[in-house]
């Protein structure tokens, strides 16, 4: 157990966890309405909560927008001319934002949105790289009250197209190319392949993020720690001329233009608390990705106030979280929670080793970021890279470090704690998903820690562990994490799908709601997440759903079926392997693996690339036909099967014997 600093208590939000825990579990909604009133609403909530299973409604009869308290309000205080972004391109060029200035420019590009016909409601997909027009595109929609979709750009153009399509898009942003490491990628190109077939898109506006789509070096794409590149349309000729045909008349608007013409002054969307806000898409474990879909009323509350107290934020901060906002991390804590804040965010275009693998350690130095929050997946990379880097440079500045996306292994925790913390920065290890929104276990800065426990729930959060029948289970047993209540910015249903929103949070475990991870809980009370109990695979921290990446490719002409399981990794957390099995004409090659392996590249983006394709004559499932998967990772992680023509054939005689068991 590590226990704070007197200094850390005594400038922590939260001094006693314990006692305001319990407090708060009393009556949960009135801590979250007490909450609620520090932020602005145009018109004051009937209810706190009306909860319908399996339906929250927060703030009910209350209006509200959450770019009223993200931009809005500071612009009437000292906050206007404080900085809102720093950001810092690949190249190392400075953009700078106050919030007077964002708020300027998201003001504009909301009335862009509207003079092409964008109106309160409407759907609009966002497919951009880690640049500031990120955030102003998904504050202009929230602004007037259209939806946003963001799709993450390491992303393939099919990957693209199902997102749009199942959100029913409108319009699409993009950038035109952009850089990555000594690449070039032409996110536009992918845009155009992934609706040529979609006549509903209206427009594509392009943002323009390099003078010319085609400078890039060709360089074949690898998969790196902690970010994923896009496959699709990396430039082949270095020093191409910008291509002409880079935009279809009337459809393809430049950003630059319209925002030239445009006015600075829109007022907000008056909305319901209720009325969504966003639609992000998360793996699950069967069938295709599921649009999450979230409101802006709880959800604005609950951020708002984790970031705060969890990071213990302060007016002079430097936050720098890591991830991007075409994840529900960069959503909830790049965009919306520190604006909400007030604070100054920290922005970094590029890799983290990319042009050197002390980059961050330099940006650090050099913009005295002194609250930092991060995955996993790159602290291990950076572990593995030794001290000698990070050692360079002053990390003085650093108060408080953060871990998101997967479990954190002790020796990591120890590395960050250590060689990043220098033992004076305490570390959050928020557990959190998509659905929920926010951070909703997780330690305190004023918390003792255990380094690899993501520690206690947040306050107004029920969280339990429970065993297969759906009771407590006992102290320090596995069993199945479960969240017992609503909380604010808990997710509103699966856009589109309704039933699929009740069937898989909250059918397994009668009247809770049920997260897909196993966990334990000790003797302290402490939560030790172990992973998923489903089959999703989290790869880096990105959630892959097994059956996405069969369908990809059972998609490919040679193969007749795949099974898809996620098997130890030492940097990624988790890799993924595939056992195929092949059209009856086809054999099993080297090339071919190569090709399955693009060819899921091309599905779905490189951060589903497979780490292992093993053929296999059959798959071993059970007597109602049901893939053994548990079968097939134990088969996978101990690497019993090797070379390409091994059958399962060793492995029926297994499968026989243990054929009801999944
Ligand atoms: C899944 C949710 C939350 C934002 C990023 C991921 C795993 C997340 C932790 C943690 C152990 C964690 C869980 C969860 N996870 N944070 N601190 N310790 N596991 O969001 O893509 O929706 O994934 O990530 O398995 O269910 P997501």
């Amino acid at each position: 157990m590590i226990l704070p600093s007197k200094e850390i208590v005594d400038q922590a939000y939260v001094k006693d966890y314990e006692k305001l825990y319990k407090e708060v579990q009393e009556d949960p909604e009135a801590f979250w309405e007490n909450i609620a009133h520090e932020l602005s609403w145009f018109k004051p909530w009937d209810k706190v909560l009306e909860w319908n299973f399996p339906y929250a409604r927060w703030f009910v009869g209350a209006q509200c927008n959450i770019v009223n308290n993200a931009l809005d309000r500071h612009q009437k205080t000292a906050t206007k001319d404080k900085l809102a972004y720093i950001w810092v391109g690949q190249d190392k060029s400075e953009r700078k934002y106050t919030y007077g200035e964002l708020n300027e420019q998201v003001c504009k590009f909301a009335n862009v949105l509207k003079s092409l016909g964008i109106r309160k409601g409407d759907k609009v997909s966002i497919y951009l790289p880690r640049i500031p027009e990120q955030f102003i595109a998904m504050l202009a929609c929230a602004k007037i009250g259209a939806v946003h979709s963001v799709v993450f750009s390491g992303f393939s153009s099919e990957a693209l197209k199902n997102r749009i399509l199942d959100a029913q898009a409108k319009l699409v942003i993009t950038a035109n190319a952009y850089p990555y490491k000594d690449k070039v990628l032409e996110s536009k190109k992918t845009v155009d392949e992934a609706i040529k077939d979609i006549p509903t898109i209206e427009h594509v506006i392009v943002v323009k993020r390099i003078e010319s789509e085609g400078k890039g070096k060709e360089t074949s794409i690898g998969n790196e720690v902690g970010q994923s590149n896009n496959s699709n349309n990396l430039t082949s000729s270095p020093n191409r001329p910008p291509n002409p045909n880079l935009m279809t008349a009337v459809r393809d608007l430049w950003y630059h233009e319209l925002m030239a013409k445009t006015d600075t002054i829109c007022s907000t969307e008056i909305m319901e608390a209720t009325d969504p806000l966003f639609i992000l898409y998360t793996s699950g474990s069967t069938g295709k990705p599921k649009g999450v879909l979230h409101a802006h009323g709880g959800y604005m509350v609950g951020i708002y106030l984790t970031l705060k107290w969890i990071f213990n934020l302060q007016p002079d901060d430097i936050w720098f979280c890591t991830a991007d906002a075409g994840w529900v991390t960069g959503h909830s804590y790049i965009v919306y929670s520190p604006l909400i804040n007030g604070a100054t965010t920290f922005v970094y275009e590029g890799t983290p080793d990319y042009p050197h693998p002390g980059i961050w350690w330099e940006l650090i130095q050099k913009y005295k970021i002194s609250k930092f929050y991060t995955a996993p997946t790159a602290v291990r990379a950076m572990m593995r890279l030794g001290d000698e880097i990070p050692n360079k440079y002053d990390l003085s500045s650093l108060k408080i470090l953060g871990s998101v996306g997967e479990p954190i292994n002790p020796e990591a925790w120890m590395w960050y704690y250590k060689t990043i913390g220098k033992e004076r920065c305490p570390i959050m290890d928020t557990w959190w998903q998509t659905e929920t929104g926010m951070q909703m276990i997780t330690p305190l800065p004023s918390s003792p820690l255990k380094p690899g426990s993501a520690n206690k729930p947040f306050f107004g959060v029920e969280a339990d562990v429970v065993d297969d029948k759906g009771s407590p289970a006992a102290v320090n047993t596995q069993g199945f994490l479960v969240i017992k209540k609503p909380w604010p910015a808990m997710l509103r249903t699966i856009y589109g799908d309704h039933e699929r929103y009740k069937q898989q949070y909250w059918s397994t475990f009668p009247g809770i709601y049920w997260t897909g991870d196993e966990a334990r809980r000790d003797e302290d009370g402490y939560f030790w997440i172990m992973g998923r109990a489903d089959d999703v695979i989290k790869v880096s921290g990105h959630r892959l759903g097994s059956s996405e990446i069969e369908s990809a490719l059972v998609s490919h002409p040679f193969v007749a079926e795949s099974a898809v399981v996620g098997i130890p990794h030492e940097l990624k957390g988790q890799g993924v392997v595939a056992f195929v099995t092949l059209v009856s004409g086809q054999a099993p090659s080297e090339t071919l693996k190569d090709e399955l392996k693009k060819h899921v590249v091309t599905q779905i983006g490189a951060l589903a690339r497979p780490e292992q394709i093993r053929f296999a004559k059959q798959l071993p499932k059970t007597r109602s036909g049901k893939i053994m998967r548990r079968l097939l990772r134990q088969i996978a992680s101990e690497g019993k099967i090797t070379g390409d023509t091994t059958t399962l054939e060793d492995i029926s005689v297994v499968a026989a014997l243990s054929q009801d068991e999944e």
